[in-house]
């Protein structure tokens, strides 16, 4: 089911939750998980909010919460505080009688939204056509379950941030190409820094359903698929600019979902997890500029008060879907699971898990 059917069918927070205080809602968000203990589990994604992650019994990026949930074998419930397509991996990789809850349906992810399986189904038969039995799919962990069993199926798996250059050199030795989803800027920058030139790059472009490229066809290693990052697409080369203008000595590292541009400019690029360890190791009064969604920005901000923090894009960007899930949506979450009830179950179909299993275990084996 897309995230717009789920939406149609979603059902709207009851309007006691929006009279309550911060306070209240905190006070029974402990009282239940204190109840529940080990029974429930709140993975917490670093770019939700404050509010959420106070309550967060781990943090971390897609990779970490992907491989937690994996482990966790204890929790009945696991609330997860981060996207659609985030929960859906958990659903995955936990066992059948552990139960996924997304607090809010709307939280997807417009990425992931931006490759359906019957587009992709239809590339790779034009693909094939061009390239033959040469290609193995690659999907990063910003996908629908469905597009992670279509590369379960073709002997592909996903990538995350922090593993996809792992991923694109183990690809590589499966096959002659690779066929990248759904973040062309995640694929470009991962094998433009593996020595991979533009030029054997092309993009495949879903809506006019035609492939995209300079040169040579016969040269061409990676095609991308033509998604993007609405959050992180933002972050322009004029940014950098004005803060390298701004503040001589600036340092500035942003997340490889920005464009190839922005990346080949800023200092650094990596994974949320990435992120934090760079800025943690930071010399106290050195200066940054952080390209990726702003709760974390903010909270990196917050944190390290001994030294300048600031968003690459000074009108700040932030993940709306992300932003989604808050304190009357968490805390609906679990009054639901204390009246036996539980809300927003994430449940991917068993078929479709079968396959998406498969591709999220090659990752985890290499990550
Ligand atoms: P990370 O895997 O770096 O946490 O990124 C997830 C994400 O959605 C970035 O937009
Ligand atoms: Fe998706 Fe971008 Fe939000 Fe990450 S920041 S969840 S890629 S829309």
């Amino acid at each position: 089911m897309s995230i717009l059917e789920m939406m149609n069918e979603e059902v709207i927070i009851p309007a006691r939750y929006k009279a309550m205080t911060a306070e209240q809602m905190e006070t029974r968000i402990k009282e239940i998980k204190e109840s529940f203990g080990t029974r429930l589990y709140i993975p917490g994604h670093h770019y939700q909010k404050d509010e959420v992650i106070q309550f967060a019994d781990d943090t971390g990026d897609s990779l970490r919460l992907a491989q937690l949930s994996a482990n966790n074998n204890l929790a009945e419930y696991i609330v997860f505080c981060g996207v659609h397509f985030m929960a859906e991996t958990a659903d995955i990789l936990t066992n059948e009688n552990q139960k996924v809850i997304l607090p809010d349906m709307r939280a997807g992810c417009s990425m992931a939204d931006m490759a359906n399986l019957h587009q992709t189904e239809k590339a790779w038969v034009a693909l094939q056509e061009l390239f033959g039995d040469t290609m193995i799919p690659l999907t990063y962990v910003n996908s629908t379950a469905e597009i992670k069993a279509f590369c379960g199926k073709h002997e592909g798996a996903t990538v995350t941030s922090s593993n996809a250059q792992k991923m694109v050199q183990w690809a590589l030795t499966q096959k002659e190409r690779i066929f990248f989803l759904p973040d062309q800027h995640l694929g470009r920058n991962t094998a433009f820094d593996l020595g991979i030139p533009l030029e054997e790059m092309a993009i495949w472009d879903p809506e006019v359903e035609k492939l995209e490229y300079d040169g040579d066809i016969n040269r061409i290693k990676v095609i991308l698929w033509k998604g993007y990052c609405s959050v992180h697409e933002k972050f322009t080369v004029e940014n950098i600019k004005q803060m390298r203008n701004e503040y001589p000595g600036i340092t500035i590292i942003v997340h490889p979902e920005c464009s190839h541009e922005v990346v080949q400019l800023a200092d650094f690029a990596g994974s949320t997890n990435y992120i934090i360890d760079k800025l943690k190791e930071a010399e106290p009064n050195s200066i940054w500029a952080v390209g990726t969604e702003m709760n974390l920005v903010n909270r990196l901000a917050k944190i390290h008060d001994n030294k300048q923090v600031y968003s690459l894009n000074p009108n700040m960007c932030p993940c709306l879907t992300m932003n989604r899930i808050d304190l009357p949506h968490l805390l609906w979450a679990l009054e639901s699971i204390e009246k036996g009830n539980p809300i927003n179950e994430i449940t991917v179909d068993k078929e479709i898990a079968r396959y998406a299993v498969l591709a999220v275990e090659r990752m985890l084996e290499r990550a």
